[in-house]
């Protein structure tokens, strides 16, 4: 894997993103007991995040930090010389001369694609518009293997937006990478999956349904994923009042559920997954956040030194 950039999860096979989860498990385990790591010690990390982010680009930071590497980061646009009108570009070409590899998050699909055949180091995507979030698709499978065991041979839910949402997407894709018994497919009709995921679907020969509620199949799936709806992704903000609350998931409509149901959530949430849902076993989504740690180690390892 050594100089890959990671720009979708269909980038890696299945095996390789098992070598991830392998070594995520020694980074999980090394971290448990406070050992300091250096196997990057010399290395730099930029990031260069040109939308909002909280567990992206600190679990990114706080990995190359604790393996002993540095980080540099990307001033907000007021601070750094793309108010002086400085394309994205050349700030791609400078990162790269001062970085070994570089964590691009951007509004447009196919920034991180652009980032990465300018720079001649890898380039990682940290998300790109509604398109890819590898990095996330690889944590999220990460938490559900941790949490039973295995993630081939389960019931799946993905609810919410999943026609704007990259973590939606990018967990579906990452999913056609092994062998789930079903995917449901859970959202209005205004925010079905786009017709590239379903045929992705299709061509692995997956099970799946598309269906409007969570009440209609809440008792048969193993993980239930809850997404945002992606507010800032409509292009008319009348289209985002139509569909805002249109779905929550609450502890009472976990009520039939899976003794062991898996919840997960790429965070941040807003109003679609009721906080009454933390003190349930089914609550995963904080844990989730946690490993991006340990996995963005592991990536950035197996990256820089193979
Ligand atoms: C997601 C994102 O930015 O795509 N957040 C994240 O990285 N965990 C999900 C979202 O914003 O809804």
């Amino acid at each position: 894997m050594k100089g890959r950039d990671v720009i979708t999860v269909l980038d890696f096979s299945r095996s390789e993103v098992e070598r991830v989860f392998e070594e995520t498990d020694a980074m999980q385990r090394a971290l448990e007991r406070g050992e300091r790591l250096d196997v990057l010690r010399g290395f730099v990390m930029a990031t260069a995040f040109f939308e909002p982010s909280t567990r992206t680009k600190l679990s990114f930071q706080t990995a190359m930090l604790r393996l002993g590497g540095s980080c540099i980061d990307l001033p907000p646009e007021e601070l750094s010389s793309r108010a002086k009108g400085e394309s994205f570009a050349d700030t791609i070409r400078m990162l790269d001369a001062y970085a070994d590899v570089i964590v691009v998050r951007h509004r447009l699909e196919g920034a991180a694609r652009f980032a990465a055949e300018i720079a001649a180091h890898p380039v990682i995507n940290g998300g790109d518009g509604t398109r890819d979030h590898p990095t996330q698709a690889m944590i999220d499978l990460y938490t559900v293997r941790k949490a039973l065991g295995r993630i081939d041979g389960l019931v799946y839910g993905v609810l919410g937006d999943l026609r704007y949402g990259r973590a939606a997407r990018s967990f579906i894709l990452a999913l056609t990478l092994f062998n789930p018994k079903k995917i449901y497919l859970i959202s209005p009709p205004q925010l079905a999956s786009r017709p590239e995921i379903i045929e992705r679907i299709r061509e692995r020969s997956i099970e799946y349904e598309e269906v409007r509620s969570l009440h209609e199949v809440i008792s048969e799936l193993d993980v239930l994923y809850v997404t945002r709806v992606q507010r800032e992704r409509f292009p008319d903000p009348m289209e985002y009042e139509k569909v805002r609350g249109s779905y929550r998931v609450t502890a009472e409509s976990l009520k039939g559920a899976k003794p062991n149901l898996v919840v997960l959530h790429p965070l941040p949430r807003v109003d679609e997954l009721a906080y009454d849902v933390d003190a349930t076993q089914h609550a995963w989504y904080f844990r989730q956040a946690s490993f991006g740690v340990p996995l963005r180690m592991a990536l950035l390892k197996l990256i820089l030194r193979g």
